[in-house]
């Protein structure tokens, strides 16, 4: 496929306005203002219409009913024509001159017939959008939200896309998206007009009242295929499940029609102030009134998953078999929500199980068929969403543990509930968590100072009994989520439903919040860290032996199952090594761990930690030598050899230490030489003790 030039308009590249809220009145169109719909009969356009009825805007429909359904215009005011028809255009002005704003959606967007017939394509969806805009320019309606695609960037952007990733069409239906967006900013910054695209990825559902839906009974994406399959009761095959994805399938992005449509309404509400980013220093006037917004779900879908969904929608079985790669298939990609959220105030709301559900009921009701109740018998309740519990023991810095937890609440999955338990007493902290817990509810957030100061593990142990949802995390009150965090370890419970925990990927930051590569997290990852692509899951001796040899595990990023994490508990006799006490205990026991390269946490690394302090001095090497020589005691008793033997030699741990040397010796503490002197290169025993 060729590379196309860059996507460089400079929207993307400025500070982001201030997230709009629901209550301000922003710069924009508001109901009940009128709003032109092109292909305002097809399954986007009149999903849009509805959206914008229910919202109390006046919907005007322009369609050619080329592949739009009459019926779908019904009770709405329509006329029936080619975007193209200038004097048609002007007599919808005419008889509407309040019209405040269009969104664009007619086009053609058949990939394959774009293939076949790239001028059809070119004519309809470039040269008659062009016609279009001369129109709209000439009737004195300048704002435009243009319905474009993902299919704009080059396959070659895998996992998360945002709007900087590489623009690289593969289709001519895509490249007369690409074609037109680098019109409409031309057109944008010779000031005739002002434009906003909202790239979608793949939208599903219906309409949740089933007014209107897909008019293409057989939709051709991985949903489609998944229908045919499960109606003629034949297998469904996932072809490739060896890609660096959650679970090895392929990955896409599937959103509820519902979901975009509502964000076409954030973008008309938001509108004059999402242009107005680029404004002419000095000026009131934009530079390029123009911008570009993926719409998506911030997480994507795996096929795996989207099949787990379908499952989930309908009665009987959906026979899912792998299969290899095919020649052309490609991983996905999905879009985070970051730009949605900030420019429109906007994140999606329904689950892909539900978009599966209202996409199957769409097609009974188009059938003429009743709705939901033969379409399964009445589903089993669905056991509520899993949510993680993130907990927080706070001690320390607050201007660090505020930016930990804004990056919960900034997470794209909503499915979390957070816990910070004080162990401090820093000035404003209480005031400043009453503020959050009143704009986000106490089921959200739950705040507590202890009376008195607890220490490390029994803050911990605190936070532990706190515990009310099935999964948790421990976030440290220095480290950050990425906005994709929850959403990423809540896809791995889920479809590794026989894992305890899972540790996803983390990069580490420094105290500076700079992404750094220290030498001690690259040797564990490329010494000590098992080799993923995508999502692996390990357990038993070889696990354990593994974490022996250099505990490459970051705990803070981990999530468990609740009730694993609260039976095991916190050694309060470990004071630096008790997490990974924790999972070699949970290990023993038969636990699986499923591990992701997915990035998704920051792991923040300071010159000087509680245990790198204790390090120098070497008291922290006493605590390991004793948990190691334990550990390779109940390694023994269980009859893991290996294990056992790792744990007595204790190498990175010793290497450790011995490159903790000459920090000790530069300190001039002799005893502290002398401690790490004798733990990196003496016998493995007990003080004491006999070497074993
Ligand atoms: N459905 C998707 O997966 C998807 C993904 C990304 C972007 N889009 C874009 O969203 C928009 C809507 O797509 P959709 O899925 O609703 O398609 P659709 O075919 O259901 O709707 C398109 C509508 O435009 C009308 N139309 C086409 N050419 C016209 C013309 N010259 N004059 C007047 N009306 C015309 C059609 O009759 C139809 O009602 C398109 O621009 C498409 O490129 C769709």
């Amino acid at each position: 496929m060729s590379t196309e030039p860059t996507n460089t308009e400079p929207a993307n590249t400025e500070p982001m306005s201030t997230e709009p809220t629901s209550t301000e009145q922003t710069a924009g169109v508001h109901p009940p203002q009128k709003i032109l719909i092109t292909g305002g009969a097809g399954f986007i356009g009149s999903t849009v219409a509805s959206a914008c009825l229910d919202a109390g805007y006046v919907p005007v429909i322009l369609d050619n009913l080329s592949t739009g359904r009459r019926e779908f215009t019904e009770g709405r005011t329509f006329y029936e024509g080619d975007i193209a028809d200038a004097a048609l255009l002007d007599r919808i002005f005419r008889e509407h001159p309040d019209l405040a704003a269009t969104v664009h959606c007619a086009a053609l967007t058949v990939v394959p017939e774009s293939v076949a017939n790239p001028i059809r394509y070119y004519r309809e969806n470039v040269t008659k959008t062009l016609e279009l805009i001369e129109g709209l320019v000439r009737n004195g309606c300048h704002r435009l939200v243009f319905s474009s695609s993902a299919s704009v960037y080059a396959a070659g952007a895998t996992g998360e896309v945002d709007e900087n990733a590489p623009i690289g069409p593969a289709s001519p239906y895509a490249r007369t998206k690409a074609v037109m967006e680098w019109i409409l900013e031309d057109v944008a910054r010779a000031g005739e007009l002002q434009a906003i695209a909202l790239r979608y990825f793949n939208p599903i559902g219906a309409d949740p009242e089933f007014r209107t839906g897909n008019p293409n009974p057989q939709p051709t994406h991985v949903l489609g295929k998944m229908i045919t399959a499960y109606e003629q009761d034949q297998p469904f095959h996932i072809t490739g499940v060896d890609w660096p994805t959650r679970d090895g399938s392929a990955i896409r992005d599937y959103i509820h029609v519902w979901d975009l449509a509502e964000a076409h309404l954030a973008a008309l509400r938001n509108f004059d102030a999402i242009v107005a980013r680029h404004l002419v220093p000095g000026t009131q006037r934009s530079e390029v009134p123009y911008e570009v917004i993926n719409l998506g779900t911030g997480d994507g879908t795996t096929v795996r998953e989207l099949a787990d969904a379908f499952q989930d929608a309908v009665p009987g079985e959906l026979e899912v078999v792998t299969a290899p790669r095919r020649p052309g298939d490609v991983i996905g990609a999905y879009t985070g929500t970051a730009k949605a959220r900030q420019l429109l105030g906007w994140t999606p709301k329904f689950t892909v199980s539900e978009a599966i559900r209202d996409a199957l009921t769409w097609a009974r009701v188009r059938a003429g068929l009743p709705p939901a109740t033969s379409l399964a018998p009445p589903p089993p309740p669905r056991p509520p969403e899993a949510t993680v519990d993130v907990l927080m023991p706070y001690y320390g810095d607050v201007g660090m543990m505020q930016e930990a937890v804004r990056s919960v609440l900034n997470q794209r999955d909503p499915h979390w509930r957070l816990t910070v338990v004080d162990d401090g007493a820093e000035p404003g902290v209480p005031e400043w968590f009453a503020g959050l817990v009143a704009e986000h509810g106490p089921e959200k957030i739950h705040y507590q100072r202890n009376e008195t100061n607890l220490g490390i593990t029994e803050n911990f142990q605190k936070c532990l009994d706190l515990v009310t949802q099935p999964l948790v995390t421990m976030i440290g009150s220095d480290d950050r989520m990425l906005p994709n965090y929850i959403g990423t370890v809540r896809a791995l419970m889920n479809t590794f439903p026989q894992a305890s925990l899972t540790q996803p990927g983390v990069e580490i930051i420094d105290e500076n919040g700079e992404v750094v590569d220290p030498w001690i997290d690259k040797v564990k990852r490329r010494v000590y860290a098992p080799r993923v692509h995508g999502a692996a899951v390990l357990g038993g001796e070889s696990l354990a032996v593994s974490l022996l040899r250099g505990n490459w595990m970051y705990f803070p990023a981990i999530c468990w199952r609740a009730d694993i994490i609260t039976e095991v508990g916190f050694n309060p006799r470990l004071r630096v090594v008790q997490d990974l006490a924790l999972t070699l205990e949970w290990i023993r026991a038969g636990a699986q761990i499923v591990v992701s390269d997915t990035t998704c946490f920051q792991y923040r690394r300071h010159a000087v930690s509680v245990s790198s302090e204790r390090a120098h001095t070497g008291t922290r090497f006493a605590e390991e030598r004793a948990f190691f020589l334990d550990e390779a005691a109940k390694m023994d008793r269980l009859g893991w050899r290996k294990a056992a033997r790792t744990a007595r030699l204790h190498l990175s741990s010793r290497l450790h230490a011995a490159t903790l040397l000459p920090g000790a010796a530069r300190r001039g503490s002799s005893s502290g030489v002398r401690t790490l002197a004798r733990y990196a290169f003496g016998p493995a025993r007990r003080s004491g003790g006999s070497a074993r």
